[in-house]
């Protein structure tokens, strides 16, 4: 086993949190995709790229050379094997595609504390093609990054300026006096743009009440002439220039900094050339150019771009023309859109007409879609896509079987509820006259309180059983209710009171029914008393006789 599929197994495991955050990421870019596919924000765009995903095969990880390939306790890393002076050990990842890199990690070879081999200090080489080879440096030129002080810590370390890249090399810097291994991980996204590199007249230097502002493009990565050409640089940084262009972003900089800028006095005919090199043949919609328009200082942005397309060796002959509206009110930056008319090209020559004195861009950024030769690997997304719908499929479901729920119980009760009305009113409907001629003596005052009392508390019960008709037909309801079946706690509870007068069965009624449910207990007291209160010969139903056969329902104070 080679030891970076160790390595893998290793991160795979300890990252599973990232990756959490990755398969987010990929639900937001996806929800978000049509509007976001634009620049790069380098505080977004930081999760990692090969160890946990699986997106690195072991085929793409390589090393000029291993002294340490696997040990057989399954904690494998890098371990070059001879460490020379010139830098020549380096462990390479290929990530298949050019990606935005904002962050690196390293760590040592800890192996259950059998290993104590680590990098203090290693410097990284990058390139987009796999023949150009770039060091990378800080924004202050340094190229040396501080790495690992133990065996076990993962260090982090931002780059600035990110890279843009799709094959990276890790290269120790050594002492000789100890034995180096590594592991490492990469972070950033996909560089969505494709664009391998740009050419442009270096920027100028103004000088603003005597001050010293440098408009050069102090990162590009390509080479410097006359023009910058076959590099990246401060237009691909992911970083946007401030409305005043002599402060920065970055701390402790020149003013200027952010920001790559032309005086008209060197271009005659009026407009910068600046030509984008591309990863392949793309169907380009649309360019957003970051322009800064402090007019008063004599900067503003574009008057026109004129932009040519290649897909082979010549430039087509007919360009596109976009003529923005000049800002002659607002002096804040901004990102300026260039429809490029979906134009099909690996290459684009623009000409930035002046509209002022002079022109300053951060940020240039591309938006195309892929031409249909190009095969993308898009299983993951397809994938995910397949997930949300499944989700989105099981909710609704879910949704349809609670409401199906919902009108079957509805109708059932209806039919229920219908069945014993009809019934009861057959059964009752004859007794009625006598009844009613008996519990005439009861006060009509207590009767219509019971019944706004009794239809409060008993809304199901109520329903079942119309309280007037049922005040009225008490003892014959004790009876005929045994046959009713369905309506159980009212049978019993009418049976319970069926040798005594009436206006006590219905005492004993609300009692009982009270007394299941203890939280409403001092309204069956009122109830009580408003009817048997002064009788000293009603009786009560022991509650634990009581057997419990159906719910009926529930109601505002309790169930039923
Ligand atoms: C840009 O200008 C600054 C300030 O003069 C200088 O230090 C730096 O080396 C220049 N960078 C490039 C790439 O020319
Ligand atoms: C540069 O721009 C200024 C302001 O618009 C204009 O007056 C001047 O003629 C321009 N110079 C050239 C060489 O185009």
């Amino acid at each position: 086993m080679r030891p970076s599929q160790v390595f893998y197994k290793v991160c795979r495991e300890e990252m599973k949190v990232e990756k959490v955050q990755q398969i987010s990421h990929h639900v937001f870019v996806i929800l978000l995709a049509a509007t976001v596919r634009s620049q790069v924000n380098p505080e977004m765009c930081r999760y990692p790229l090969g160890m946990t995903g699986g997106q690195i095969q072991d085929e793409d990880i390589s090393a000029s050379s291993q002294l340490d390939s696997d040990n057989g306790d399954g904690d494998g890393a890098w371990c070059p094997d001879i460490m020379s002076d010139d830098l020549k050990e380096y462990l390479q990842v290929d990530l298949r595609s050019l990606h935005f890199i904002t962050l690196v990690g390293t760590q040592g070879r800890h192996a259950d504390g059998m290993g104590n081999e680590f990098a203090q200090r290693y410097r990284i080489k990058y390139s987009r093609d796999g023949n150009n080879w770039v060091g990378w440096h800080d924004r202050k030129g340094r190229q040396v990054i501080e790495g690992n002080r133990n065996a076990y810590d993962v260090v982090l370390k931002d780059l600035e300026p990110p890279i843009i890249a799709r094959f990276v090399r890790f290269m120790p810097v050594t002492d000789h006096s100890m034995i180096v291994c590594m592991r490492v991980e990469l972070y950033g996204c996909e560089w969505l743009d494709g664009l391998m590199s740009y050419s442009i007249p270096d920027g100028h230097q103004m000088i603003y009440r005597g001050l010293d502002v440098y408009f050069n493009d102090s990162v590009y990565d390509g080479a410097s002439a006359e023009r910058l050409t076959k590099g990246l640089g401060q237009l691909t940084d992911g970083t946007w220039g401030l409305d005043d262009f002599l402060h920065s972003h970055i701390y402790s900089m020149w003013p200027g900094y952010d920001y790559v800028g032309w005086n008209n006095k060197s271009f005659p005919k009026g407009y910068v050339e600046t030509i984008f090199e591309f990863d392949h043949v793309r169907n380009f919609t649309s360019m957003k150019v970051h322009c800064n328009n402090m007019f008063s200082r004599g900067v503003r942005m574009f008057r026109q771009a004129s932009c040519y397309f290649r897909s082979g060796s010549d430039w087509e002959s007919d360009p596109v023309t976009f003529r923005p509206t000049v800002d002659r009110v607002s002096q804040s930056a901004r990102f300026v859109t260039v429809p490029l008319g979906d134009r099909t090209a690996s290459a684009i020559k623009c000409r930035f007409h002046f509209s002022d004195l002079w022109m300053l861009f951060s940020e240039v950024a591309f938006q195309s879609g892929d031409d249909p030769t190009h095969k993308v690997d898009d299983s993951n997304t397809r994938i995910l896509i397949g997930c949300l719908v499944a989700i989105i499929a099981i909710l609704l479901a879910i949704i349809v079987i609670i409401l199906w729920r919902q009108v079957w119980q509805k109708m059932l009760e209806k039919a229920s509820r219908r069945i014993l009305d009809d019934e009861l009113t057959a059964r009752l409907a004859v007794q009625t006259q006598a009844f009613s001629s008996h519990h005439s003596s009861l006060s009509s005052e207590a009767s219509s309180t019971t019944n706004s009392t009794y239809e409060r508390i008993f809304p199901l019960c109520a329903d079942y059983q119309e309280p007037s008709r049922l005040i009225r037909k008490l003892p014959e309801f004790a009876q005929s209710t045994e046959h009713l079946g369905p309506s159980t706690s009212c049978r019993a509870l009418a049976t319970s009171g069926s040798d005594s007068a009436p206006h006590y069965a219905e005492a004993d009624i609300i009692s009982l029914q009270e007394s299941s449910d203890g939280s409403t207990y001092s309204i069956t007291a009122v109830n009580m008393n408003l009817f048997a209160g002064t009788d000293s010969s009603m009786r009560e139903f022991p509650r634990q006789k009581l057997t419990f056969k159906e719910k009926l329902g529930e109601g505002q104070f309790g169930e039923v």
